[in-house]
């Protein structure tokens, strides 16, 4: 089987088969390590099924949701830069997409696309399977006010965690994203002096002084991605009480300067883990395994 089939490929080059139809969307989407973990579920719950990687540049994507019905795809997952595109591509939104604005995971019911968003419950699953705590009972920091940024911090809201403080490079996505998440803040949980909600500038000292308030810090950046990118913070900044998010699902500098801080760290491969799995169940009505998926997943990712 090619690794990535495209609008014009899809039909011809894609087996003729009596499995399930299942895959993934994105631009670029070659690095997508979802069909290795997800056929992984399949097998273990003997549910035949197909899950393969599709090219979309975002211009074709609505011709090739049209195609993906016409083959009877039964659901896929859409990446980069798909998921704000395919809100407007389903009939019905589950209110996990409607909350986030953004849509990663699509069921194909008899034709009716109903569009989900798994990424913030994902997240949410792996800060519990990792650090043994539940995201509403932190005091959170999320750097990044991106797509990533902006689901993160909109979950973090969305399950009330004790204080929310939102850094980004250029400020006024922060402010933006925190005026958007305002009525999240206005309940009978007081912190002291400390405004639960806050937006930071991209100043390291006003970071490291914040820090104190702190339990968990998210990076939600593109600082990471590439190899060689340096921390996205340093170790000055960091301490010993945090734990440590990289939503880069590799070790990362900032992972080993929060390390050596003496802090807790976890990589993201459990959220890109746990918000395949949410999506296999949505598609499967079946509970996910989760460790035969795990191990497919650190497999693929050479771990
Ligand atoms: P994604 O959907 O993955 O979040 P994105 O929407 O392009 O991608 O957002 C990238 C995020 O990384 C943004 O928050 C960006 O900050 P700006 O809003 O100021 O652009 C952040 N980012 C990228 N490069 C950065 C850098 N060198 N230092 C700090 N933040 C950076």
């Amino acid at each position: 089987m090619p690794e990535v089939y495209t609008l014009s490929t899809l039909d011809y080059e894609l087996p003729v088969s009596p499995e399930d139809r299942y895959g993934v969307l994105g631009y670029p989407v070659k690095h997508s390590l979802s069909p290795q973990f997800q056929l992984a579920g399949f097998a273990k719950r003997e549910i035949a099924a197909q899950y393969v990687r599709i090219e979309v540049p975002i211009e074709q994507l609505s011709a090739a949701v049209e195609k993906l019905k016409q083959m009877n795809f039964k659901g896929w997952n859409c990446t980069l830069p798909h998921k704000i595109e395919m809100l407007k591509l389903c009939r019905r939104l589950d209110e996990s997409a409607q909350k986030l604005q953004a849509v990663n995971t699509v069921l194909n019911e008899d034709g009716t696309l109903i569009g989900f968003n798994t990424d913030g419950t994902g997240w949410v699953r792996a800060i519990r399977e990792e650090f043994s705590v539940d995201v509403r009972d932190l005091r959170v920091m999320i750097l990044g006010a991106g797509g990533a940024g902006q689901a993160l911090a909109t979950q973090a809201a969305l399950e009330k965690c004790e204080r929310l403080v939102l850094v980004n490079r250029t400020l006024e996505k922060a402010q933006a994203l925190a005026k958007a998440l305002d009525s999240h803040f206005h309940s009978e949980k007081l912190q002291g002096s400390h405004n639960r909600l806050l937006v930071l500038p991209w100043d390291e000292d006003a970071i490291a002084a914040e820090v104190n308030n702190i339990d968990l810090i998210v990076n939600a950046t593109s600082v990471g991605l590439k190899p060689h990118d340096p921390a996205v913070l340093p170790e000055r900044v960091l301490q010993p009480h945090l734990l440590v998010y990289d939503t880069v699902y590799r070790q990362t500098k900032f992972l080993e300067a929060a390390q050596d801080a003496g802090a807790r760290c976890a990589n993201g491969l459990s959220m890109l883990l746990h918000q395949g799995a949410l999506a296999f169940e949505i598609w499967t009505g079946k509970k996910a395994p989760i460790e035969e998926m795990r191990k497919a997943l650190k497999e693929a990712a050479g771990i």
